[in-house]
């Protein structure tokens, strides 16, 4: 039997080496690996009719012998595919490195809207997102902004129907999410808003986050503590802030909230226009109105509120001065973020 072994052996040797395509491959398997009649399988089924003396020795040199076989074979299979692949398509270069596939990157805007949320939940703000198609109702009047009253004007309103329109801002989800839960409340709100209006500081559609608190003994004071400690987080520095009278017809009172000039500091350049300030907010104490048309009462609850723009405060922060350059899909613009 040994010997039978290992003439089988070489022969296997022998015939591979004649063999230089893959058709051929399956005879030479059945030849000497087949279940049924394969050579060496045939051989080792013998195993069982030699002196028990010499079984485990044959056993263990018959298993060496099929194995290398079952090397041998499975080696000549990937040789002969490897070069069948190479034959059928001439065009195709294997030898070549593969294609460089790059990663994708959030955009500038998503990544410092995402900025912004993480600060406010850091401060304790929960996240809410609401329709970018709303009423007129949340977009408006529950904002203490009925028809023909003035402040219309200034939205630049996209309507669908009469009362169906794409939202100006994310302010309505203050009404929306005070008529279903009682304070106290903590939300912010980013999200898409429209308005019909273009230019090197506007385009049609831009980001927002809106953020109000509503609890016994609100104060002034509570909106300046957030504000101020956002800004430090989000430009990473102590920078000034500076809270100007203004009018919004959902609170009051209301400011708007200049930092010091992220670029000159404070001292007055091309960018904050010679003032040293840049504006970066709307903000206020919720109107006691707005509170009464969700049912609250004014007398027990008070709230603040206020509303950012995103792409400016990005701006802002990457010292962008055209804020079309974020939609004009440009990659080299795109990935310095
Ligand atoms: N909604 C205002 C706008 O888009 C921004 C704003 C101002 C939001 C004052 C507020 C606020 O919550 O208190 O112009």
């Amino acid at each position: 039997m040994e010997q039978e072994l290992n003439r089988l052996q070489q022969e296997a040797e022998e015939d591979l080496g004649q063999i230089n395509e893959i058709a051929q491959l399956e005879a030479f398997r059945v030849k000497y690996l087949g279940r049924k009649g394969g050579a060496l399988t045939s051989i080792m089924r013998q195993l069982g009719t030699v002196d028990p003396h010499d079984r485990p020795r044959l056993g263990q040199l018959a298993n060496d012998v099929k194995q290398e076989v079952e090397s041998w074979f499975e080696e000549k299979k990937e040789q002969l595919t490897a070069t069948q692949i190479r034959h059928t398509d001439s065009t195709t270069d294997f030898s070549l490195p593969g294609r460089y596939l790059p990663y994708g990157k959030l955009h500038p805007v998503t990544q410092v809207m995402e900025e912004i949320c993480s600060i406010f939940e850091g401060l304790g703000f929960a996240v809410a997102e609401g329709p970018d198609v709303e009423t007129d109702y949340y977009n408006f009047e529950a904002l203490n902004i009925p028809k023909h009253h003035p402040a219309r004007d200034m939205h630049d309103t996209f309507y669908v129907t009469d009362s169906i329109l794409l939202r100006t801002h994310t302010s309505p989800m203050q009404a929306r999410i005070m008529e279903q839960q009682d304070p106290p409340l903590r939300y912010i709100a980013p999200g898409k808003v429209y308005r019909c209006d273009s230019d090197i500081t506007h385009t049609p559609m831009f980001h927002q986050v809106e953020g109000f608190l509503v609890d016994r003994d609100v104060s002034f004071a509570d909106l300046k503590g957030v504000l101020t400690s956002f800004t430090h987080k989000m430009f990473e520095r102590e920078l000034a802030l500076r809270f100007r009278p203004s009018f919004f017809p959902f609170t009051e009172p209301s400011a708007e909230v200049d930092i010091a000039c992220v670029i000159c500091n404070g001292s007055g350049c091309r960018v904050c226009k010679r003032t040293g300030w840049l504006e970066i907010l709307g903000s206020g104490l919720i109107d006691p109105e707005v509170l009464k048309m969700v049912g609250y009462d004014p007398d027990i609850y008070s709230g603040f509120a206020f509303g950012l723009g995103v792409e400016r405060i990005a701006m802002l922060k990457y010292g962008i001065d055209d804020i079309r350059l974020y939609y004009e899909n440009d990659l080299r613009f795109l990935s310095q973020f």
